[in-house]
């Protein structure tokens, strides 16, 4: 492992060279594909004589500097370096190199997805399609000609304005692209492929016309109006929140089926993992549909935030990334419920980002160091990062936020920036001193607020006392300055004190007079802070009822199940306060999206967050009897409410459509829990005649998690059905793969031979695979089977594609947290791990990390 070098945000140097344009010429071909690369650069630091780009796997054709083809005494190829000696102040260089996309399983720079020739750059991968100063600092202007053949590939796109079409050849043909915009080489991009489109078009705010095309496979075409829907409500939005103007005169959309992230905001051709673009009432659920209309925003709002003004290091990721993810949430949060969206965006915050931040791999929304790049696209980095915009945005208000961001643009609009640039802006705009709000950059872990109140001669008084954890390394760390939402109510709900206070010390006391009685506490109104909060007591049940913060009365409902959960789990029983407080949610008329919410018991991950030692077998047994205890007392109710809204011929996917399915399939769910007769064939009916994936794929879900008997028949259906639509047959594998039901672990292991199944598409891995690592009850079996399988995936995966297989060493984040007899198993596996000769670079971070060995 001598090869594997850790990279410091504290080493970053400014570059020695610039790259003034870049000309690239892709000639390809079945077999290989030849890349000419021409660039004209220039020295900034006159004192260097050579000049090192970045380059992986390089087979050069030939090396020109200026007219003189270069002899190999004047460069060399080591350590993924191509250097160059003794060059000119300014100089042009041109490089022929042969790459081989067709083999390219790692999906990194120019691979193919299926018979579509596609990129992926960020963060480092054009250094595999051409040699480079692969670093988003360099920021160059791209002039792209891509050759193929005409008939596999008539269509050909790249960044930018097509400029000319070469028709010339007989059986290939050519397009040139320009891109008058500078940009780093990690948000260059090509397509070549045989597609179908959609065609539309958008007019900016001061009138100019974009034309906007989505790509898909052919015979897809009607699945791409919900993407391009969204498209243009993003750009209208962005007109309206930001006053952001798209700045080309086309916006193309590639979806391909092999993609190792979610979508790539390459400028003007932005390339999607078709799971976010493909969409019809058939084969997509109402959480596919959100999905879609959420990266489709977040790609377009990069081009302002990350491609516009981008990231002077990888370092700064958060820059584009944190303030991307929050504009993504507050565009949704205004086109749909903005009381669901914050509680859909915390819940998932604090599955996976609360997770991360409790485990070894836990690190800072601006990392300092790293070994590979590709594992810190994390939820740390984006979602914790967005949080992070949030708190800035509650602390400068709307109207101080929008004068900053507008300053943000214009003093760096075309530069490659860090994060303190955008807290310059911030503050300067605002006049707001966030010089106490930088530590949320610099430090990791999720900070516990410990809440004390009291109330004597008419004063109430609330302590609060930050506790921190350390840091990874076991160093201390400071307490945060964050904006804290409270209010306080009278025992008639009526609010008498509504504040947003600011925290900064470790300990802070506030008063309030003049309140004749005691009041109830609501705190972190709206999540306005990512800490965890813990009171001495809290008034569950009166929050449920009358609190009108809609996130504080789902936490309310959320921890009381956790006590009552818990309690179960010590041997005692479950209150008749909570269960009456269950009682008043089945009946309160709220938004039927939020009411689902309300009525969801704690996740087994939140219940797993709270112990210290983990024992899965205690958790999942003692929340099931909860649920079965509720289903069977409300029952009656519960089927009333089903019956109320199941409307199984409704396929519209507007926000009263979905509320219906959304309230209706959690009451299926919490009944399924029965094991009940009539139940079990209400699911079955609504498995066979509803119209939408949405009520399909929730009935499938809990018939496979009944018995194998009523599983068989539906589990062939649903193959029968979709087994040549992959989309839809992700969900299948999931579900599978999720499966509660004894031999899960046996059943996956044969699916990998299932016809459908690729293990070279990583939409294809986290459907079987992935979430069979995060089936807690199979994965984390005591005989150590499931882990044995995990690692002997991660080993066989790591050879095809690195950025894969460390996604799945995810999984055993929880190694320090679990039972002696877990623990002792994971172990051996993750010793096996990363003893594998060859182990990339990204999982042995990760392992090497889990295990403390680094
Ligand atoms: N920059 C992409 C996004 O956030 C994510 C991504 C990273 C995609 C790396 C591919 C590779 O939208
Ligand atoms: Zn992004």
């Amino acid at each position: 492992m001598s090869e594997i070098q850790a990279i410091y945000l504290k080493d970053y140097k400014k570059p020695e060279y610039e790259i003034k344009d870049v000309n690239l010429i892709f000639d390809l071909h079945e077999e290989y594909a030849l890349v000419t690369n021409r660039m004209s650069i220039s020295k900034i630091d006159e004192s260097v004589a050579n000049i090192s780009l970045d380059s992986i796997d390089l087979e050069l054709v030939e090396l020109w500097l200026n007219n003189l083809k270069l002899k190999e005494t004047r460069y060399h190829y080591k350590n993924e370096k191509l250097t160059i000696l003794n060059v000119p102040t300014a100089f042009s260089l041109k490089i022929v190199n042969k790459i081989y996309p067709q083999n390219n399983t790692e999906l990194e720079g120019l691979y193919k997805s299926g018979t579509i020739f596609c990129t992926q750059n960020e963060p480092e991968g054009f250094r595999r399609v051409t040699p480079y100063l692969d670093r988003p600092d360099i920021m160059s202007v791209f002039t792209t000609t891509v050759i193929a053949e005409k008939s596999k590939y008539p269509v050909l796109l790249s960044n930018g304005n097509k400029i000319q079409c070469h028709d010339s050849f007989d059986e290939r043909h050519g397009v040139t692209w320009f891109d008058p915009h500078p940009k780093p080489a990690y948000l260059f991009a090509l397509v070549a492929g045989d597609l179908g489109v959609v065609n539309d078009e958008f007019t900016t705010m001061s009138g100019e016309r974009v034309e906007l095309n989505i790509y898909c496979d052919l015979g897809n075409e009607s699945k791409c109006t919900h993407a391009m829907k969204s498209l243009k409500e993003s750009m209208t939005w962005d007109e309206e929140k930001y006053g952001r103007e798209y700045d080309l005169e086309i916006y193309n959309i590639v979806a391909v089926d092999s993609f190792n992230m979610g979508a790539m905001e390459n400028k003007g051709l932005n390339i999607f993992n078709s799971h976010y673009v493909l969409a019809d009432e058939d084969t997509a659920t109402d959480t596919n549909f959100m999905g879609i209309q959420a990266v489709i925003a977040h790609e377009y709002f990069h081009n302002w935030t990350g491609n516009r003004i981008t990231c002077r290091d990888w370092f700064q990721l958060t820059l584009k990334e944190g303030l991307t993810v929050f504009r993504d949430q507050s565009f949704s949060a205004d086109l749909n419920s903005k009381d669901v969206q914050r509680i859909d965006d915390v819940k998932a915050l604090r599955e996976r980002q609360f997770v991360e931040d409790a485990s070894p791999t836990a690190h800072p929304i601006q990392p300092e160091s790293y070994i590979s790049m590709n594992n810190f696209y994390t939820s740390t980095v984006y979602e914790k990062g967005a949080e992070v915009i949030r708190m800035i945005n509650t602390l400068l208000g709307e109207e101080n936020y929008r004068k900053a961001t507008d300053l943000y643009f214009k003093t760096f609009d075309g530069q490659a920036v860090t994060t303190d640039d955008f807290l310059w802006a911030m503050s300067k705009a605002s006049g707001v001193d966030l010089s106490a709000f930088e530590l949320w950059y610099h430090q990791s872990g999720t900070p516990k607020i410990h809440v004390k109140e009291s109330y004597e001669n008419k004063i109430y008084s609330l302590t609060l006392t930050q506790e921190i954890p350390n840091a990874v390394d076991g160093s201390k760390q400071k307490p945060y300055f964050f904006p804290l939402k409270i209010s306080l109510m009278n025992s008639c709900g009526t609010i008498k004190v509504e504040k947003t206070l600011l925290i900064s010390k470790e300990e802070e006391i506030f008063e309030f007079t003049g309140l004749s009685k005691n009041c109830i506490l609501s705190i972190n109104r709206d999540f306005s802070a990512p800490i965890i909060v813990e009171q001495e007591k809290t008034e569950y049940s009166f929050l449920m009822k009358h609190d009108d913060n809609s996130f504080v009365k789902y936490e309310s409902a959320q921890s009381y199940a956790v006590e009552m959960i818990e309690s179960l789990m010590h041997g005692e029983e479950i209150d008749q306060e909570y269960v009456d407080a269950f009682g008043y949610l089945l009946e309160v008329d709220v938004d039927l999206s939020f009411k689902a919410l309300l009525l969801e018991l704690p996740s087994i991950s939140t219940l797993m967050q709270r112990q210290e030692i983990v024992d899965f077998e205690l958790i999942y047994k003692a929340k099931e009897t909860l649920q079965k205890h509720l289903a069977s007392i409300y029952k009656e109710k519960i089927l009333e409410l089903y019956r109320k809204y199941h409307k199984p011929l409704n396929v519209s996917i507007d926000a009263k459509s979905m509320g219906q399915r959304a309230i209706k399939n959690r009451c299926l769910r919490m009944l399924g829990a029965l094991d009940d007769a009539e139940i079990l064939r209400i699911t079955q009916e609504q498995y066979r005649d509803s119209l939408t994936m949405t009520d399909r794929v929730v009935a499938f879900d809990i018939l496979e998690n009944t018995s194998e008997e009523l599983s068989t028949p539906v589990v062939a259906d649903f193959y029968k059905r979709y087994k040549n639509d992959t989309l839809v047959m992700n969900k299948y594998f999931a579900i599978l793969a999720a499966s509660q039901r004894e031999g899960t672990l046996e059943r996956v292991q044969a699916l990998q031979n299932d016809e459908v199944y690729n293990e070279k598409v990583p939409n294809l891995v986290r459907s079987l695979i992935g979430v069979f690592a995060r089936n807690y009850k199979s994965f984390h079996a005591k005989n150590g089977k499931g882990y044995s399988f995990i690692a002997d995936k991660i080993i066989e995966i790591d050879q095809i594609n690195a950025q894969m297989a460390s996604g799945l060493c995810g999984a055993f984040k929880i190694y320090e947290k679990m039972n002696k007899i877990n623990k002792g198993v994971m172990k051996r596996e993750l010793e096996r791990i990363i003893s594998t000769q060859s182990l990339s670079k990204n999982s042995y971070e990760i392992i090497a990390k889990i295990l403390k060995t680094h």
